[in-house]
């Protein structure tokens, strides 16, 4: 008896192993179209949603011209959607308030692919999560965590979960009430996260590699650098080539060129209140620009190159770069 019901439940046991294998280990995604020629534009805000104050309003007037003039095909949001406390549910007015009433300019009414951060998390996740604000406002796609084809093949843009990383929110929450369902237990969690992650990078046949997070991994900014990102994730970012880590978190505009890595470090995070001022030292060989005032983010790209601009509140070009791959160096 005991024998035949060990044999019985090897075979299930093999199949729970090749599910986990199979299935864990695959990001949601998504797909957008490059334009007839090709080339693709886009626009990345962080730390927006204060119902217009804080400049956030005009910020949000300056993306539209600018969207307008490049003929943007979507927008990124790097994360803190709502402050201070995420969103009560999805009924909650703020989402009037902080988004659809606020981004209105034709240019914005695009798809936005969004993702969560730590003030968020202080809020009712899931209703940041649910298809309920895509039917209210059809540009709002916000998932944990995702993969967007971009062109198809022009960029891949990994979207990733970064506030379940930062042990702080665990250990000492203060007087804030995070909401984990979905995330506990946290060490399968970020494992499993991390080998999607790394999973979706090795197998990515695009050009250009982008990874979007809230959290900062190189940055001079009031947060500075986010340690549990430095030990986890950068290292699968610099083994699989990632060209562009974008986040906010920090509410500045930034552009740090690290000397380990070819990674372009960017923060978009001026979409509302910024930290006048808060800025610590760093290396001024790998600092290439910083702002402590509010704005914005585009990136341009087409297969052989990528050119992204900041813009301040008044829509003034603060810095730009650009960067070249040969073609004939594809995979
Ligand atoms: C709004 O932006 C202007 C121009 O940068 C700045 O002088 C002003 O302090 C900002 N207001 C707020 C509330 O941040
Ligand atoms: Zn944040």
């Amino acid at each position: 008896m005991v024998v035949s019901s060990q044999e019985a439940t090897l075979p299930k046991l093999l199949l729970l192993g090749l599910l986990f294998v199979c299935c864990l280990a695959e990001l949601p995604r998504f797909e957008h179209a490059a334009k007839p020629d090709g080339s693709l534009s886009f626009l990345v805000v962080g730390d927006w949603g204060r119902k217009g104050s804080y400049n956030q309003s005009q910020v949000a007037l300056q993306m539209g011209i600018i969207g307008e003039k490049l003929d943007v095909d979507f927008v990124i949001s790097t994360g803190d959607n709502f402050y201070d406390d995420g969103l009560t549910g999805v009924t909650d007015p703020a989402f009037h308030q902080s988004f659809s009433d606020i981004y209105t300019a034709r240019s914005l009414q695009k798809q936005w692919y969004i993702v969560l951060g730590n003030h968020d998390y202080r809020g009712d996740v899931e209703a940041q999560l649910s298809s309920t604000l895509s039917d209210i406002d059809s540009r709002w796609l916000c998932l944990r965590s995702f993969i967007l084809n971009a062109g198809p093949e022009t960029a891949e843009i990994f979207f990733v979960d970064t506030t379940p990383f930062v042990t702080k929110y665990f250990t000492h929450p203060k007087d804030h009430v995070y909401d984990w369902r979905g995330v506990l237990p946290r060490e399968k969690y970020l494992k499993n996260l991390l080998l999607e992650v790394e999973s979706g990078l090795r197998e990515s046949r695009a050009k250009w590699k982008i990874v979007v997070g809230h959290h900062t991994i190189k940055s001079a900014g009031h947060h500075g650098n986010t340690d549990e990102l430095n030990m986890l994730l950068l290292p699968i970012l610099q083994a699989y080539n990632v060209d562009f880590y974008i986040n906010g978190h920090d509410h500045c505009l930034e552009h740090i060129s690290s000397t380990e890595s070819p990674i372009q470090f960017l923060t978009s995070g001026g979409g509302s209140k910024a930290w006048k001022n808060d800025i610590k030292p760093w290396n001024p060989q790998e600092m290439k620009f910083y702002y402590d005032g509010q704005g914005f983010m585009s990136v341009e790209m087409t297969q052989a190159d990528v050119g992204i601009r900041f813009y301040d509140v008044l829509g003034n070009e603060l810095h730009k770069f650009s960067t070249t791959k040969h073609l004939s160096s594809a995979i």
